[in-house]
């Protein structure tokens, strides 16, 4: 019995959820024990942090959000994640630790050392085995996501950031790939959803039959 831990990163509106439903469903199609997860929000605790956090009224400190993030890290990786693992499931969760890097880090401005810690302290040293970073310019990102606004999806607190904000997240995910090539994998997201669907499978399905899949307890999801 084998599990994967996959986790999806990049900038707003980079496709990271759209990506990960179409894998999720995929890999049930060929009999895969699959977990779909989030961050914030993966557990029910969490889906109470993600209000908060995602709340336009709410004005939230720099220093509460990066520990409100790590308070929604703490629960998901006890709770869900690695009991999800340790039954064989593939976990796929939509932003891990990474993000606190690209989001608390480059884009607040907090300094590596302390984002370090806390990405440690709430993960207990759990990284993922393979972390898929699609990559987007920021100009598509926000058409992509004033698209989605038309469309009648609510607005949140990050969509409110400006353009240099964004710049920086997607520079330090970019950074992070280079320091770390054989974990995270950069996705060329300006492609179309069914190419970089196949992009997706072609890196998740030689980790995925490396290990074995089977499992007899399923941990409960909360998304
Ligand atoms: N390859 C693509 N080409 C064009 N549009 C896309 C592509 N992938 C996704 N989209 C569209 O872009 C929008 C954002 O996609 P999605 O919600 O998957 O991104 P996300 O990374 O999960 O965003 P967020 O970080 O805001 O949750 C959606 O309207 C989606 O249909
Ligand atoms: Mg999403």
């Amino acid at each position: 019995m084998a599990a994967a831990f996959i986790t999806f990163e990049g900038i707003d509106g980079s496709g990271k959820s759209t990506q990960l439903r179409m894998l999720a469903s995929e890999l049930r199609l060929r009999g895969i024990n699959v977990i779909v997860t989030r961050e914030p929000g993966g557990t029910s605790l969490g889906a109470r942090l993600r209000a908060a956090l995602l709340d336009t009224e709410e004005q939230v400190d720099p220093l509460a959000e990066l520990l409100l993030y790590a308070a929604d890290r703490a629960q998901h990786v006890r709770q869900l994640v690695r009991p999800a693992i340790e039954t064989g499931h593939v976990v796929l969760s939509d932003r891990y630790a990474d993000a606190t890097v690209a989001y608390q880090g480059a884009g607040r401005g907090f300094p590596p050392a302390l984002i370090d810690e806390v990405i440690a302290l709430a993960t207990g040293g759990l990284m993922p085995d393979l972390t898929l970073l699609f990559d987007l310019p920021v100009a598509e990102s926000l058409a992509r996501h004033k698209r989605r606004a038309d469309e009648g999806d609510a607005r949140d607190r990050l969509d409110a950031e400006d353009e240099a904000f964004h710049a920086r997240v997607r520079n330090a995910y970019l950074q992070i790939a280079a320091a770390d090539p054989d974990r995270v994998r950069v996705i060329d997201a300006t492609r179309s959803i069914e190419e970089t669907h196949a992009r997706v499978l072609e890196l998740v399905m030689p980790l995925i039959e490396s290990r074995g899949q089977r499992s007899e307890v399923s941990p409960k999801s909360n998304v």
